[in-house]
């Protein structure tokens, strides 16, 4: 019998947990994956198994799962490296060595502390692996017209995220409009990762370049870690 893709999700979430020491720094990404991760380690600390472990959170919705979950949340203002960053991912390109990131509009603090790892896992459901997926990109309101004429010169068909629970476009959690972007699947790459954050108005891209282990919940109920970079 086939694993529902949840159930992969939270395969994915729990291997994630035998990365875990007591006394690490944790970057802590956002999304539906993620959420079953932060479920697991709110239930390593209530059991014991770990006591000390401060996380920088990736967004709202993780800031306040962390929270109810009992976890220490700081920032990067204490602590201006992290041992371990854990996120999830839209799409996993094999061949392009690269993730997409930024389908739950978290992109730019999820690069942040993607960056600021020492060591990254990233834990995905195996539909992930080399799914077709826009490029996230948040912007400046102030430079909209000029990104958007910029993105369509490197080739990508770029349009404004809608927002689901108002009239209008998807406003990041740091206040910006959030873009997904087509781009022909060659050019997803670390080098376009680099381009994309040269234009200025662009704050951030959802392409992930860094070295990275990848944990694949598979539907038979296995799971497999891949590697990146
Ligand atoms: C949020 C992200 C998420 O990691 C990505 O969208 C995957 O989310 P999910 O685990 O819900 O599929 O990049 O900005």
């Amino acid at each position: 019998m086939k694993l529902t893709i949840e159930n992969r999700k939270r395969i994915a979430a729990e291997v994630a947990c035998k990365f875990l020491e007591d006394g690490l720094v944790l970057g802590v990404g956002t999304g539906s994956t993620v959420k079953y991760f932060i479920e697991f380690l709110g239930k390593m600390i209530r059991n014991g198994a770990l006591r000390n472990i401060y996380a920088v959170p990736s967004s709202y919705d993780t800031h306040f799962r962390l929270v109810q979950e009992g976890v220490k949340v700081v920032s990067l203002i204490e602590f201006d490296e992290l041992d371990l960053t854990i996120d999830g991912a839209d799409s996993v390109l094999m061949n392009n060595n690269v993730l997409i990131k930024g389908g739950g509009g978290a992109l730019f603090r999820e690069k942040v502390i993607n960056y600021a790892a020492r060591k990254r896992i990233i834990i995905v459901d195996d539909t992930k692996i080399n799914r077709r997926f826009p490029i996230p990109v948040e912007v400046h309101h102030f430079a909209i017209g000029y990104v958007l004429k910029s993105l369509r010169e490197l080739g990508l068909k770029a349009s404004l995220r809608s927002s689901k629970c108002k009239v209008g476009p998807c406003i990041s959690d740091n206040g910006n409009i959030l873009l997904d972007a087509e781009a022909p699947l060659e050019l997803i790459t670390a080098e376009l990762e680099v381009k994309l954050n040269s234009i200025p108005g662009i704050l951030e891209n959802g392409i992930f370049s860094k070295e990275a282990e990848i944990v694949v919940g598979k539907a038979d109920g296995s799971y497999e870690i891949l590697k990146l970079g």
